[in-house]
C-alpha cells in the first residue's frame, strides 16, 4: 500500500484531511502527519497516525518527514509573505524522497485573478510544475466558515460590511474541501490535474438574507467602496495594511474571482457540496 501524508495536519483542514483518509480504508499505519507542533496533533498519533515533526522552513526536517512517502497533500502554509519558501521546502523534500505525486491546495482561478493572496499560490503552482513530480492542483475557493465564524458578530451588529458588490461566491465547507482532497489523492491519475473547487455562488446580501431566515434576526449587508471599508475596518483597530489587504479580498470578490461554474468540487465529493443554508445552521450549533 502507498504511503500518504498530509502536511498542516495539525490545522482544521488538515486534520479533516487525515480523517476523510481513513474513513476512504487507507490504513492507519499508512497515513503520516507532519506536523511543526507535535502535540497538537495528540489526537491523531493516538489513533495510529504516524506523526512526524517538521517546521515548512526546515528542509532537513521536511526531508526526514517526507521518507518513504508516495503521494503527499500539501495544506498551503498559514504563513503569508513566506509561503512560496516553505512550499518550495516540501516540493524539494518530496522530490528526494522520490514522491509520486503532490496535491496541493492552491486557490480558484488562479490563472486569472486579483486576489491578493494569488501571488504565493502562483509561485507554489509554477515550482511544482518546474519540479517535474506529478502534480495535482486543488484550487479552493474560500471557506463557508470565513463567513460562518463570523455569525456572531453579524447578528449583533445587525450587518455585514464589505466591498463586495454583486460578486458571487463559490464557497464550500472545509469538511468538503478536505474529502474531495483525499479522493483527488486516492483516484488512480498520474497525470497533471487542475481542479477548479468550489459550490453553488451566492453573494453577500443572500449571504445575509440566509442568516436572517436561519437564525430569525434581521442582518443586513451594506456595501462599501474599498477605500471606505478599509477605513471601516480601522475604525474597529485593524492596523492599516491588514485593512487595505481585507477590503482588496473584497475588490477580488466583486472582480468575480471567487465564483465558479466548475462541478469538479461535487464531482470529487460524489454529492452535492454542502449548501450555504446548512454552514450557516451548524454555525449556530
Ligand atoms: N480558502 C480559504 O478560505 C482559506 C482560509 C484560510 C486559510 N486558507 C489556507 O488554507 C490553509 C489550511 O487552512 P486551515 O483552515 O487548516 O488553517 P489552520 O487551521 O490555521 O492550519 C494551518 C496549519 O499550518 C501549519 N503551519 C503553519 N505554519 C507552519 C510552519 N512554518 N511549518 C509547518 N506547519 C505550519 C499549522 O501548524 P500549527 O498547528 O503548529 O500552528 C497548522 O497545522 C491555510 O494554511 C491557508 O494557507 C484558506
Amino acid at each position: 500500500m502507498p504511503t500518504y501524508a498530509i502536511t498542516g495536519a495539525s490545522g482544521q483542514l488538515g486534520r479533516l484531511a487525515v480523517h476523510e483518509l481513513l474513513a476512504r480504508g487507507v490504513p492507519v499505519a499508512d497515513v503520516v502527519a507532519v506536523v511543526r507542533t507535535p502535540s497538537r496533533a495528540a489526537d491523531l498519533a493516538d489513533r495510529g497516525v504516524q506523526v512526524r515533526e517538521a517546521d515548512y522552513a526546515s528542509p532537513r526536517a521536511l526531508g526526514a518527514a517526507l521518507d518513504g512517502v508516495d503521494q503527499l497533500l500539501l495544506i498551503s502554509s498559514s504563513e503569508a509573505g513566506q509561503r512560496v519558501a516553505h512550499h518550495t521546502n516540501v516540493i524539494q523534500a518530496a522530490k528526494t524522497a522520490g514522491t509520486t505525486r503532490i496535491a496541493y491546495t492552491s486557490i480558484l482561478n488562479a490563472d486569472n485573478t486579483i486576489n491578493p493572496l494569488a501571488g504565493e499560490h502562483q509561485e507554489t503552482e509554477q515550482a511544482l510544475r518546474a519540479a517535474g513530480v506529478p502534480f495535482t492542483l486543488l484550487r479552493n475557493d474560500w471557506y463557508t466558515e470565513n463567513y460562518a465564524d463570523q455569525l456572531g458578530q453579524y447578528l449583533e451588529d445587525g450587518e455585514i460590511l464589505g466591498a463586495a458588490g454583486r460578486g458571487r461566491i463559490s464557497a464550500a465547507t472545509r469538511q468538503d474541501y478536505a474529502a474531495a482532497a483525499a479522493a483527488a489523492l486516492l483516484q488512480d491519475d498520474d497525470g497533471n490535474r487542475t481542479y477548479e473547487l468550489g459550490g453553488p455562488a451566492f453573494d453577500l446580501p443572500e449571504l445575509a438574507r440566509v442568516i436572517s431566515a436561519v437564525t430569525g434576526t434581521p442582518v443586513t449587508y451594506t456595501d462599501l467602496s474599498v477605500d471606505d471599508y478599509a477605513a471601516r475596518l480601522i475604525q474597529t483597530g485593524l492596523d492599516d495594511a491588514s485593512a487595505r489587504f481585507v477590503a482588496a479580498l473584497d475588490a477580488s470578490i466583486a472582480n468575480g474571482d471567487l465564483q465558479t461554474t466548475s462541478r469538479d468540487l461535487e464531482q470529487l465529493l460524489g454529492h452535492p457540496v454542502t449548501p450555504l443554508v446548512d454552514a450557516v445552521r451548524a454555525a449556530c450549533g
